[in-house]
């Protein structure tokens, strides 16, 4: 879908990262920021999708959401749930999805270092982690959302055969990437993704990528 920006014109001051506190898990810090996204421990996922469903794929990171409404219109049949620190963008992505009333898609500000308690195991087929960001500097690396105990959550998060889809621009990351999920065993990897295999919207960074001719790897896990 191409979104209409005189009806829904993007956040005044969106910025591309959040205050640094808010990629720390909650029970790591003295004290919550104001602008520290909820934390939530249940939720009535049915009442969050004009359909009534639940979700069966998750979009970690959605950003600006390119690929999560391009996704819900292209598989009607799947439940889309973007997952976003930052506010700004979470709720201009669920406004247009509201707007629009886009039945199979939702998009909740929240921060998946918190885990995702409120969403049963065994119950998702896809998650994407697209373009997460790399965070490659020393004193950064604690701010990455991809972390072994976030693969562990995932992991139980899908069904047998639900498969984890990353992608990143950054070779550290996509090495680290590759390290963490063979230290957890567990997944069949599948390296070097090309179009024909991949078949899904291009997200906002993937297209800054093609326009910018920067290469970029994906994975694909399955749960073994
Ligand atoms: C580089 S952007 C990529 C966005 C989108 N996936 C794409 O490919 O265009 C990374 C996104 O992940 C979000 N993000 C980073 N850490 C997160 C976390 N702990 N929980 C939820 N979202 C997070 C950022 O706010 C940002 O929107």
């Amino acid at each position: 879908m191409i979104i209409d920006n005189q009806k829904y014109p993007y956040p005044a001051r969106l910025r591309h990262h959040t205050n640094p506190a808010c990629y720390i898990p909650a029970n790591e810090l003295k004290e919550l920021p104001e602008n520290y996204p909820p934390l939530i421990d249940s939720i009535n996922l049915k009442n969050i999708f004009i359909n009534g469903k639940e979700p069966n794929v998750l979009d970690v990171g959605c950003g600006k959401a390119d690929f999560l409404l391009n996704y819900a219109e292209q598989f009607p049949n799947d439940n889309i749930l973007g997952i976003e620190v930052r506010e700004s963008i979470a709720k201009w992505a669920q406004n247009i999805i509201s707007g629009e009333a886009i039945s199979n898609a939702a998009v909740i500000w929240y921060s998946v270092i918190n885990g995702l308690n409120f969403i049963p195991n065994n119950s998702i087929d896809k998650i994407f982690y697209l373009f997460p960001d790399p965070w490659t500097k020393r004193k950064q690396i604690k701010r990455r959302a991809f972390i072994p105990e976030t693969l562990e959550i995932y992991w139980n998060l899908l069904k047998q055969g639900g498969k984890l889809y990353l992608a990143t621009d950054v070779d550290e990351v996509d090495e680290y990437h590759k390290k963490v999920l063979k230290k957890f065993g567990k997944f069949n990897v599948q390296e070097d993704i090309n179009d024909d295999q991949w078949n899904f919207p291009i997200t906002n960074k993937e297209k800054f990528c093609r326009r910018e001719m920067i290469l970029f790897n994906r994975i694909i896990a399955e749960k073994l």
